[in-house]
Parts: C-alpha cells; sequence; structure tokens
C-alpha cells in the first residue's frame, strides 16, 4: 500500500499481513505511519498504489462499511467506546450491521470479558481505561468478525491490564479470528505475536515472526531498549 492523506505519501509499499488463527503486531515509532497503514485496510484513506485482500476477494475500491460487513473489525486508537451508553448499548452498537440474533454472541463477548457483564448497565465513561478497551474489543467482536484490528489496545492502563488483555486477546485469535494489532508496548507485544512488523517512515523496516524480532539485535538496540 502507498498513499496518505492528500499530501506527500505516509505509507511507501508498506505490506502488511495477517492469517486465521494468528495475531500480527505492527510496532514502530510515532508518526511511523502504523494507524495510517490500518487505517488503508480498513478503507479510511484511499491508497494512491496497492491492494487490500480479504481472502480470495479484492476489497481495495469497497467504503468502510462494506468492508465491515465482509468481516473486518476496527478498534481504533481513540474515542473507541460511546462514553454515554451503557456497555451493553455500546455491545449492541457493535451489531448494528446484523439483522440475525445477537444474544449469542453478546454472551460469548461476557464470558470473554466477565467485568463486562456486571457492569452492562453502567455508562461505559464511568469504567476504568482497562474496561473501556474491553468494551472496545467486545463492540469490536459483536459483527463476528474474521479480522479483528486493534490500534494499540494496552495505550495508557497498567501492566496487569496489559497481560490480562493480551491473554484475551491470545484467546481471541485461538477461536480462529485473525488479529492484527498496533501496538506500543513492543516486547511485551512481540512476545505474543506470530508474526510482527516493524514500521519506520511508512515503510517495512523489518518483518518477521515474534521471536525472531526479539531476537534481532537492530530491534533490540532501536525499539526494545538493548
Ligand atoms: N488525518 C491526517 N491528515 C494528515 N496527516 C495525518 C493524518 N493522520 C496522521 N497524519 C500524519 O501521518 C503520519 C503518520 O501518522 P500515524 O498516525 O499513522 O502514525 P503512528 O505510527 O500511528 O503514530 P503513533 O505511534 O503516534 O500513533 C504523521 O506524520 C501524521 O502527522
Ligand atoms: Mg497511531
Amino acid at each position: 500500500m502507498t498513499g496518505g492523506y492528500g499530501g506527500a505519501d505516509i505509507i511507501k509499499d508498506c505490506t502488511i499481513g495477517v492469517d486465521k488463527g494468528e495475531i500480527a503486531v505492527i510496532v514502530g515509532p510515532n508518526g511511523a505511519g502504523k494507524s495510517t497503514a490500518m487505517k488503508a485496510m480498513l478503507g479510511m484513506l484511499t491508497i494512491r498504489k496497492g491492494h487490500v485482500r480479504l481472502g480470495d476477494k479484492d476489497i481495495t475500491a469497497l467504503t468502510p462499511q462494506a468492508r465491515v460487513g465482509e468481516g473486518i473489525a476496527f478498534v481504533p486508537q481513540t474515542s473507541n467506546v460511546f462514553t454515554g451508553m451503557s456497555v451493553e448499548e455500546n455491545l449492541e452498537m457493535g451489531a448494528y450491521l446484523r439483522r440475525d440474533d445477537i444474544r449469542q454472541t453478546m454472551a460469548q463477548v461476557y464470558d470473554l470479558f466477565p467485568v463486562l457483564k456486571e457492569k452492562r448497565r453502567q455508562n461505559a465513561g464511568e469504567l476504568s481505561g482497562g474496561q473501556r478497551q474491553q468494551v472496545a474489543v467486545g463492540r469490536a467482536l459483536m459483527t463476528r468478525p474474521s479480522v479483528l484490528m486493534l490500534d494499540e489496545p494496552t495505550a495508557g492502563v497498567s501492566p496487569i491490564v496489559m497481560g490480562e488483555l493480551f491473554d484475551r486477546i491470545i484467546e481471541v485469535r485461538d477461536t480462529g479470528l485473525a488479529v492484527l494489532m498496533v501496538e506500543q508496548n513492543a516486547r511485551q507485544a512481540l512476545e505474543i505475536a506470530d508474526r510482527g512488523y516493524v514500521l519506520v517512515g511508512g515503510v517495512n523496516w523489518r518483518e518477521g515472526t515474534g521471536e525472531e524480532l526479539l531476537a534481532d539485535p537492530e530491534v533490540r538496540k532501536s525499539f526494545l531498549g538493548g
């Protein structure tokens, strides 16, 4: 994918992929284009060159709404819950495109995040940062996606909450979803990554398995504190 916001290209020949049952992680410095690459995959950005594929299908020309209909769910970096709505209403909003019975999916989300069931009548705006991120992920899962995209799901949460959230994300992956996430906590994220990408200046600077990147001296020096 090559493109940006109308001016200079932000991402340049950037290639990102994730398979079913896999967690792929994108790391890199601030402003590297990580969120931009995510937006390009979701169709919130028109790419000038390149393609976005979902399975055998070329979805480059589809609107974001249509891509959600095709099975992509996205949790943005900021403003990812409706703070004035209850937890349950947030989950219902996630299922907005569905016309079938959503109760089973909601029960699955509550199984994954039991605290949300307890707090289902509370306003999402009253929850802790970690709980809000659970609402955001739960809301995304309500579409029953095949690809779950998360932009910095652990931003602003404690290390313990981060670990718990990663454990839940592993559970989601193990149900057969493809999980693609951008992470600022590079080391911890690469530890759970089947595949990792280091984006610098909008280009793929390094890629490999999580293990390979964690062992790469250059990656360690630049992004993992040595
Ligand atoms: N809506 C926008 N319009 C114009 N330029 C933008 C827009 N959003 C981001 N940019 C620019 O694109 C570049 C990449 O930004 P992006 O948000 O993709 O980086 P990032 O890797 O996600 O950074 P961070 O780690 O801070 O979230 C930056 O130079 C940024 O200023
Ligand atoms: Mg970002």
